[in-house]
């Protein structure tokens, strides 16, 4: 009878996790989010209300989704949406890039239409071999001047990067490190020369709408 009720009771437990997991995350991630939306907020913003500490069920809040399979990578985060979240009165901010450290298995970013001006903590390549799996990577409608093309460099498995009306300008030149890129957009910045020194060499969509030029009329290098 007790053992009976023992098993019962494992089996009671066994069901109730697995209805609770597809909502869970990893307690890790769940904690780097709650950084992320302070974050987001600083100083005062009131964005992503359903960010909640305490719940633990963060799979379920608002511009995420995390892998559903019946894997390891269960439950962890696979997308973030975060486009047009920050208080456009905030002003303009530098974003801490280790706050996206913990999402190992992190595919799709949005950070769109944020007034980002630039990340802080890219010390090199640690950080972002780290963001193995990211594959998507959305910074348009932001403020990134050219420096921003280093720090994408470390992302090798990016597929598609979108850049668009940032403060880009002059000489853009693809590092081979970006060797997956398939998709890129760069319109709306003020480059002269685009080129690539080894090239992205499956590069199959290039997007150059509202390309400003001062100085010179604009050149693509042959290497493209
Ligand atoms: C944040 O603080 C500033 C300055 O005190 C104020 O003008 C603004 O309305 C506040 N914003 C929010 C969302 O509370
Ligand atoms: C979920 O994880 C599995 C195993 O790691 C992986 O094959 C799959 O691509 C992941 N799904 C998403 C949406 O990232
Ligand atoms: C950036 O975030 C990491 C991880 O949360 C933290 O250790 C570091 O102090 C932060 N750096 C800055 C400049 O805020
Ligand atoms: C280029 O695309 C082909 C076909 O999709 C793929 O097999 C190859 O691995 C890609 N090369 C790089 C460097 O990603
Ligand atoms: C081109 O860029 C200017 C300035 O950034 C913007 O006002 C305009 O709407 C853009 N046009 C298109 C077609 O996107």
């Amino acid at each position: 009878m007790g053992l009976r009720l023992q098993m019962l009771m494992v089996l009671v437990m066994m069901v109730s996790l697995q209805g609770w997991l597809p909502l869970g995350c990893m307690e890790e991630e769940r904690i780097a989010l709650l950084h992320l939306k302070d974050a987001l907020n600083y100083p005062n913003g009131t964005s992503l209300p359903s960010w909640i500490k305490g719940d633990a069920h963060c799979c379920s809040w608002e511009l995420i989704q995390c892998n559903s399979s019946s894997s390891s990578s269960r439950g962890r985060v696979t997308m973030l949406d975060l486009g047009s979240v920050r208080n456009q009165e905030l002003g303009d901010w530098y974003l801490n890039a280790s706050l996206f450290l913990p999402f190992q298995q992190l595919n799709t970013l949005s950070l769109s239409d944020n007034r980002i001006a630039g990340f802080v903590e890219q010390k090199g390549s640690y950080e972002q071999q780290r963001l193995s799996n990211l594959e998507h990577l959305d910074l348009g409608l932001n403020h990134f001047d050219n420096n921003i093309l280093s720090f994408v460099e470390g992302f090798s498995s990016l597929k598609s990067l979108y850049l668009g009306y940032n403060k880009l300008k002059g000489l853009i030149n693809l590092k081979e490190s970006l060797s997956s890129l398939e998709d890129l957009d760069l319109s709306g910045n003020n480059i002269n020369k685009l080129g690539a020194s080894r090239g992205p060499s499956n590069l199959s969509a290039l997007k150059l709408e509202n390309i400003t030029t001062y100085e010179s009329s604009f050149q693509l290098l042959q290497s493209l």
